[in-house]
């Protein structure tokens, strides 16, 4: 049976790229009536140094962003990592069947490490968690952006060396990319960067939480080229193109019809157009976040049902792992 899994952390506010790289995709496979299960990937988000109480806080405003995009915690299973145990201790069995090489190879281990003097261990068994974060639910589809390629691919990989030493176990699990459009999108001040939560510079990104006079702002001071016409070019021209790739998202029009319907103006008069779009498009979804996040009763408790419908899917899979692994013994 298919079975789509995917995480996100929380760190900081969700931004488009975000949204348009992976909750959008999510939310049209719930629409879809596709079995979806959803993970508040805390347990990442441990890995680097961090703020206790930012963490719960950035656990709680997740949820209410998820609620807030659309996704439907009747249809979905929405849940945190931390409270469903067999992720770790899949991560484990998992641990046991990886290598440092492999690990060390690892694009985002490597920007991530390149700065640091001493390396936590989390950081780079980071995605053996997240292979075991898959696994846990046999998931048949993972959908998430681009920089995740890897990292599923490492989970592939994790899952046939462990189905061919110890049996059958799990499905190969495919990535669900949305399309190269909206799979990568860049850094508002370095195009040839993906706009990303831990970019020190605040107007690299446009959190769905920033003011509307943040995001108009953002927009017109996003960073484009000499040339003032507007045209699809991601390699040439990719500033302006991010913005094409954005503005074609919230208008739901084609690249091609952007540009014919905008040729005249100049790259500062069409920053304003999208900046309009984006704001219609994001003003009623930061209204239902807000109405979320006045309401922690009610997300700790749809966290409390994801975690027992999380729960017993898991336990069920990692009862299997151990026969297969030899760690249940006969009575
Ligand atoms: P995270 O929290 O960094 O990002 C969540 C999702 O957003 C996508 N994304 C983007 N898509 C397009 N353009 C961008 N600029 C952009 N930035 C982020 C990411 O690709 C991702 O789909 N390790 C994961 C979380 C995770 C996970 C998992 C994902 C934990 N366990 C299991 C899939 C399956 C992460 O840090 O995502």
């Amino acid at each position: 049976p298919k079975r789509i899994f995917s995480g996100i952390q929380p760190t900081g506010s969700i931004h488009l790229g975000n949204y348009l790289g992976a909750i959008a995709q999510w939310i049209n496979l719930q629409n879809n009536n596709e079995d979806l299960i959803l993970c508040i990937a805390d347990l990442h988000s441990i890995t680097l140094p961090h703020e206790p109480e930012n963490l719960s806080r950035n656990i709680i405003e997740l949820a209410a962003t998820l609620l807030g995009c659309g996704i439907d915690p009747e249809r979905t299973i929405l849940f945190q990592q931390s409270n469903v145990p067999a992720h770790a201790e899949l991560s484990w069995c998992l641990g046991c069947i990886s290598t440092m090489a492999r690990l060390a190879h690892l694009p985002q281990y490597k920007e991530k490490s390149a700065s640091l003097k001493d390396i936590p261990l989390g950081l780079y068994i980071y995605p053996v968690l997240q292979a075991a974060d898959i696994l846990t639910y046999k998931a048949t589809h993972v959908p998430v952006g681009e920089d995740q390629i890897q990292q599923i691919q490492l989970c592939q990989e994790l899952a046939r060396m462990f189905n061919n030493r110890y049996g059958q176990t799990f499905p190969i699990p495919h990535t669900l990319i949305t399309s190269s459009e909206y799979g990568r999108i860049k850094s508002l001040r370095d195009p040839s960067k993906k706009m990303s939560k831990s970019d020190p510079d605040a107007k690299s990104r446009i959190c769905l939480t920033d003011s509307i006079d943040d995001i108009v702002s953002k927009i017109k001071k996003a960073v484009t080229d000499c040339t003032s016409q507007v045209t699809y070019n991601p390699d040439e021209r990719p500033g302006v193109s991010n913005l094409i790739s954005i503005h074609s998202f919230v208008t739901k029009k084609s690249v091609g019809d952007i540009c014919r319907e905008v040729e005249g103006l100049n790259t500062g008069q069409y920053k304003t157009v999208v900046a309009d779009a984006v704001v219609s498009y994001v003003k009623p979804i930061q209204e239902s976040i807000a109405r979320y996040i006045n309401d922690q009763g009610y997300l700790l408790e749809i966290l409390n049902i994801g975690k027992n419908r999380a729960s017993e899917i898991a336990n069920e899979n990692l009862k299997q792992v151990h026969e297969n692994l030899g760690l249940k013994v006969p009575l």
